[in-house]
């Protein structure tokens, strides 16, 4: 069973500036709840245990946020506010967190290499936070995990998007070996929209194997002058099976403000059955 999950946090949120500039992007709150912490409870529900952050400077608030908080917990004690942090209190006790720092953003690719001191020789999960989704009967990464028991390969979340906006992800080409299980040939990051072989686009959940590391050494700097992910699960899938698993459920891109407004009104909506009364 996979007990680790790691999130790559380090990056700057550029599309989210000013908001970001001091910000995480990943602490942004989806009603009252930072997106890192949808993310940290899929996993956990999913049945990880150990939460892997690769960070960076300007986000400790992530780290902050996963720990106790005496002065508040004092201010909030005897108060109608004292179990606003039940929920999160039992996610902390719920697995364990560790962290390590990428000084230099250098691509996903580089985080995952970097996150190996934490992640170690065994599978793991990965979990890009600002894709918020919502799976339909089970999350998201627990489709995977599911998968993964069967296949034990590395796996990447994959969903349809309009072929005009293939070139803001990474797609996958293949061939179907079940219903919304691809086997995966070739992986591109963020082709040009003539270019793409599918409209299936990667979405920020995986199930790597350590098989991963040594193409990780392989990659050179692709997409923005970066190491991408994308490209050593290319690499992978070359050697070994790789798999794209269309999930069940919704995701939404909460690095943009269309989509961050969208699961904002989604979430709203699950909470309290109706969309907000905005008095004007
Ligand atoms: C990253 C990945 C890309 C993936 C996308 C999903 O891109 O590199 O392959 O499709 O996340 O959100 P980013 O959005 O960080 O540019």
């Amino acid at each position: 069973m996979i007990k680790k999950c790691l999130f790559l946090v380090a990056g700057f949120g550029t599309r989210f500036l000013p908001a970001t500039k001091a910000m995480p992007k990943e602490m942004m709150p989806i009603l009252d709840k930072p997106l890192v912490q949808y993310g940290v409870e899929e996993a956990v529900a999913a049945g990880m245990s150990e939460i892997c952050f690769v960070t960076g400077r300007h986000k400790r608030a992530i780290e902050d946020h996963f720990d106790d908080h005496l002065e508040l917990d004092a201010h909030l004690d005897g108060t109608v506010r004292q179990d606003a942090l039940n929920e999160i209190r039992a996610l902390m006790t719920s697995c364990k967190f560790s962290y390590t720092r990428q000084s230099r953003l250098r691509g996903p690719g580089h985080a995952v290499k970097l996150g190996a001191i934490l992640t170690g020789d065994q599978p793991f999960g990965v979990v890009l936070a600002d894709d918020l989704c919502f799976g339909t009967d089970e999350n998201v990464l627990a489709q995977l995990l599911r998968l993964y028991e069967r296949y034990a390969c590395s796996i990447v979340a994959v969903q349809e998007v309009p072929p005009e906006l293939t070139d803001r992800y990474g797609i996958a080409a293949g061939s179907w070996i079940e219903e919304d299980v691809l086997e995966v040939d070739s992986l591109i990051e963020k082709p040009a929209v003539a270019d793409a072989p599918s409209n299936l686009a990667v979405v920020g959940r995986y199930i790597l194997t350590p098989e991963i590391y040594p193409q990780l050494d392989r990659i050179e700097p692709g997409v923005s002058g970066e190491y991408q992910l994308t490209d050593a699960i290319d690499l992978l899938a070359k050697e070994r099976r790789v798999i794209a698993c269309r999930f069940k459920g919704k995701r939404f891109d909460c690095g943009s403000l269309d989509g961050f407004v969208a699961a904002t009104n989604y979430c709203y909506l699950q909470r309290f059955g109706h969309l907000p009364r905005v008095e004007v």
